[in-house]
């Protein structure tokens, strides 16, 4: 925002965000103690992104967002004075002004934005295990195709490679485990399901080799940051991949970027919109991940800004790190919804003028409960106050200017599919007298792939009853052995289901992957999320089915020596007896042997 401005904060630098009876900002040497945007749906969150993104934009600090709605484009246009804008000036007593802001768009899926892509060997085995949600001894096996891919200089750039070389390492699992540690074939197998996995989510178009600079997030125009946007709208439907990305963005930065100690600015700012995405099913490894790379990067002089709908959408432990804070209305429909309320509330430095936990509850659209980091990096006693407009537009560009600056950029290939009406597409009213909607196709599908995984549940149920007889039959080796061969059809056939559930699922992947309906691509994932349940609860039946019956060939195995040492006992007491009693017998049995 440009402002005329008067006051003696104009001489203190603050980058201006909002307006009490005074003008408040975020002091430039603590932008890097990371923030938050937060607020119910509509009061202001993304504007109020915006009015930071441009804040340090002009201050010459670049800047990179995820736009999960796409309306954050704007930011490229000079923006227009409306009746919204012109209330607030003459309430403030200050003059708005509008300028457009260099911007650059990027795209994991080479639709609205130029690409961004990485090899698989820069993402690394441990990233690319926790985005594949790999257990200890799987995450060592791809640790292994890693070494082996290193060891015969054969980077691996794209997910076909490392499928490759996973092959290679099962055919040679055995020479591999004398020098590099176990290779299972099961593993590599569950390896090859996870990446089938992440390839589905679009993960493909990201692990495809040639790998990124993300020192080129780090560019100025004219004295201003330039501000990097990330087409987030499909990749938000991809959390892991979402996640994956922020991940290897921050770690990249974080290797790249030197110390800085205490920066008069920072030297780049992120901010991820509907950020709860990021944190849902993420797995705990994963979080402390976030948690970690958040703190330490804070050194690089890296500022980390998350909006969301509710705090408590965000981890704790994240949630601690987040000096700056821009705390929109929220609402209290449920005791659940007070109880966030509260704890917001007591999470500032209190203000004798009003009660945070009312001002929570009345405040208006762009207006907010605003605590910044003072110099010393203390939180300030929170203020409410209105924010201020940004001096880019609100809301989307039209495709067509999206479209000059995409081709216009050094970022530009020619091969990029340069902005598919994605919006249109999805916002199009349907056509009547189509062909039978692939939603509803695809809707029967997933009807029968949750039918199969009831079925499965139901054997796994029916065999972990099974499971629990024999370990009380133990003792009795013959009913056990007869239950074994009971349960083991069972076992077959449970595996059996789920290899089909796993097909059916796979296909519905590829139908739904082309659709855009996210109801239906919520419910596949609550399917996915059923037959994972289902796959473990059945992986563990096994593990302990194993473990039963490895006790049970031990007991027998101890019963047949037991019986063999008595029949030896008794054999050479007879000898022993016979050689007393007819001791030509010694000589007989000498000559046979
Ligand atoms: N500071 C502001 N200056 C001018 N207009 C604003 C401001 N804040 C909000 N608005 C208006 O309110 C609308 C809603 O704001 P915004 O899109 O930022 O809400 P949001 O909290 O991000 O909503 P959602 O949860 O749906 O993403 C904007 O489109 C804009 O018209
Ligand atoms: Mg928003």
């Amino acid at each position: 925002m440009l402002i005329n401005l008067n006051t003696n904060d104009a001489e203190a630098n603050l980058l201006y965000a909002a307006f009490s009876d005074r003008l408040i900002g975020i002091v430039p040497k603590m932008g890097n103690r990371h923030g938050l945007i937060a607020g119910a749906t509509g009061t202001g969150k993304t504007v109020s992104l915006q009015v930071l993104a441009e804040g340090f934009s002009q201050m010459g600090v670049p800047v990179f967002m995820a736009d999960m709605k796409g309306d954050l484009s704007g930011v490229a246009k000079a923006g227009k004075l409306n009746k919204f804008m012109e209330k607030r000036q003459a309430e403030f007593g200050i003059e708005y002004g509008f300028q457009a802001f260099p911007v650059e768009f990027f795209d994991v899926f080479k639709e609205q934005g130029n690409p961004i892509r990485v090899t698989v060997n820069d993402l690394g085995s441990q990233l690319l295990s926790r985005i594949l949600e790999l257990n200890d001894t799987q995450e060592g096996v791809l640790t292994i195709a890693f070494r082996v891919s290193r060891e015969q200089n054969k980077p691996m750039e794209t997910l076909d490679d490392l499928r490759k070389m996973l092959t290679y390492v099962s055919e040679n699992a055995q020479e591999l485990s004398a020098t590099l540690g176990a290779v299972s074939t099961a593993s590599v197998g569950a390896i090859q399901r996870a990446l089938l996995r992440l390839e589905e989510e679009g993960g493909d178009k990201f692990l495809c080799g040639k790998s990124f600079n993300v020192m080129d997030f780090i560019k100025t125009r004219d004295g201003k940051g330039v501000i990097n946007i990330l087409a987030a709208d499909k990749l938000g439907n991809s959390p892991l991949l979402y996640s994956t990305f922020l991940f290897w963005l921050l770690t990249a930065l974080y290797e790249n970027l030197p110390e800085v100690g205490d920066a008069e600015k920072p030297k780049f700012v992120f901010f991820f919109d509907e950020a709860h995405l990021l944190f849902n099913d993420t797995q705990k490894a994963v979080l402390d991940k976030i948690e970690k790379i958040v703190r330490l990067i804070r050194s690089k002089g890296v500022g980390v800004y998350f909006i969301t709908q509710s705090p408590i959408d965000i981890p704790e432990n994240v949630l601690a790190q987040l000096g700056n804070k821009v705390q929109h209305a929220l609402r209290a429909f449920t005791p659940k919804d007070q109880r966030t309320i509260k704890s917001v509330a007591d999470g500032f430095r209190e203000n004798p003028k009003f009660k945070s936990e009312e001002a929570l509850l009345e405040l208006e659209t762009g207006e907010a409960l605003i605590s910044f980091l003072d110099e010393k990096g203390a939180p300030s006693m929170v203020e409410r106050a209105k924010m201020l407009s940004p001096a880019g537009q609100i809301g989307p560009i039209t495709d067509e200017e999206r479209r000059e600056i995409i081709t216009k950029s050094s970022f530009y290939e020619k091969e990029t599919p340069v902005v598919k009406q994605r919006e249109v597409e999805e916002k199009s009213e349907p056509k009547v007298n189509e062909e039978p909607k692939v939603e509803d196709k695809n809707a029967e599908i997933l009807a029968e792939v949750e039918s199969i995984v009831e079925e499965m549940q139901k054997k796994v149920d029916e065999i972990t009853e099974l499971k629990n007889k024999i370990t009380e039959m133990r003792s009795v080796t013959e009913d056990a052995t007869e239950a074994k061969d009971t349960i083991k059809p069972y076992l077959s056939e449970a595996k059996k289901l789920k290899d089909d559930a796993n097909g059916l699922y796979k296909n519905v992947v590829k139908t739904v992957g082309a659709s855009t309906d996210k109801s239906l691509t919520s419910l596949l994932k609550k399917g996915e999320k059923k037959y994972d349940d289902a796959e473990k609860a059945l992986d563990k039946l096994k593990t302990e089915y194993d473990a039963v019956f490895k006790k049970l060939s031990d007991l027998e195995k101890k019963e047949k020596k037991e019986n063999e040492k008595k029949k030896k006992w008794w054999y050479n007491l007879f000898i022993s007896i016979l050689h007393i009693f007819v001791p030509s017998s010694k000589k007989v049995l000498k000559k046979k042997r």
